[in-house]
């Protein structure tokens, strides 16, 4: 666990944090593509950690990658590449660097590590969970195929990399629906999220079982949420992540990954939209869709939220919260993520 004074103090020792309106100025072209969400005084705040953190970056031969769920200062401030889990993973296996700093949650790190066993992976801050990936072990792997014996086991990459281990293939929320239609079963077993399993169950013709994971976030939308939300709104694009449960998805407009949402509403450009995901995602697109207005609701993730600029800055500056992965488990994980990344460039994804 980090201690926040000592490293609020550690750092200031090191680095010149103090709010800089010229540091502000200096960075106003990063600042730029933030604008509409972050206010000037916020701004003047992050500058200099933004400031420091590109300092170290260059000197580590560190690239951040950052999720679509981290808040804007993090997202447009300092992140070398964004995206959806599938897009971070894939660069997380191509990537030139000697250090991954890993913006996001912690299976997403342990996804870095089994793709770039040679790099140092970082994690701003250890307790960056998920409840997806608590909600099931390897144990729980063992269990589904003993229930559906010759059944192929397709894991959401929300999972330890035991989990993974223990799988067949991964998928993302990018990419679950092509995954499971490829796989030669009738039957098919999708771990660790209902929701998304039932999702893709709706849209297969295979038989989908699931294991009862989900996620704190989506799970929390009804879809009477959604009908009143276009009640006091008449006309505005209701717009689902697939952990969503699946009458919250019928009642949407569409669903789709973090990346589909933002090709969605790329496309469309429709005047008001609602993104029924988490909060940070509208705040992340808002300047580059000047014409769309991004309306309620807000709902945080806890363990993406726990990532800031300042721990970001003090793993670059400590080398601290290196994710490891034991290697034999790493090597079996390997097989399950690669085997989804080589379907998914054959399918072009
Ligand atoms: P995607 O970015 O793959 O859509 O996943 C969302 C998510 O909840 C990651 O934790
Ligand atoms: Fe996990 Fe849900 Fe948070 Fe994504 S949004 S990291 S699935 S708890």
């Amino acid at each position: 666990m980090l201690n926040l004074s000592h490293m609020r103090s550690e750092l200031s020792e090191h680095y010149d944090l103090a709010p800089s309106p010229e540091v502000a100025e200096t960075l106003k072209d990063v600042y730029a593509r933030m604008d509409r969400v972050v206010t000037p005084p916020d701004w003047v705040t992050y500058a200099p950690y933004v400031k420091a953190i590109s300092e170290l970056k260059k000197k580590r031969n560190a690239v951040i990658l950052g999720h679509n769920y981290m808040t804007p200062e993090i997202f447009h401030g300092v992140s070398d590449f964004v995206g959806d889990s599938l897009q971070l993973a894939m660069k997380a296996s191509d990537v030139e660097a000697d250090v991954i700093v890993q913006a996001g949650v912690h299976f997403m790190a342990e996804t870095s590590k089994i793709l770039s066993p040679q790099k140092t992976v970082l994690m701003p801050d250890m307790d960056a969970g998920c409840s997806l990936a608590e909600s099931i072990t390897a144990e729980g792997i063992d269990e589904m195929r003993a229930k559906y014996p010759g059944a192929p086991v397709v894991t959401y990459v929300n999972t330890t990399a035991a989990v993974k281990a223990a799988s067949d293939i991964c998928c993302t929320s990018s990419n679950a629906l092509q995954i499971v239609n490829a796989m030669e079963s009738d039957t098919v077993i999708m771990t660790p999220d209902q929701y998304l399993a039932q999702n893709i169950a709706n849209q297969s013709h295979k038989n989908v079982v699931y294991w009862p994971g989900s996620c704190i976030v989506h799970e929390q939308y009804t879809a009477q949420d959604l009908r009143d939300f276009r009640e006091w709104n008449p006309g505005t694009r209701l717009i689902a992540h697939p952990e969503c449960p699946p009458d919250v998805v019928a009642e949407a407009d569409f669903s789709g990954s973090t990346s589909g949402i933002l090709k969605y509403v790329t496309d469309e450009k429709p005047e008001r939209a609602m993104l029924i995901t988490e909060c940070s995602m509208a705040s992340n697109i808002a300047d580059e869709l000047p014409e769309v207005d991004f309306v309620g609701p807000c709902n945080m993730c806890p363990y993406m939220k726990k990532i800031s600029l300042e721990k970001i800055l003090w793993v670059l500056h400590t080398g601290e919260n290196e994710v490891f992965v034991d290697p034999d488990v790493a090597e079996k994980a390997r097989l399950s993520v690669q085997a989804m990344i080589d379907l998914s460039r054959k399918l072009g994804l």
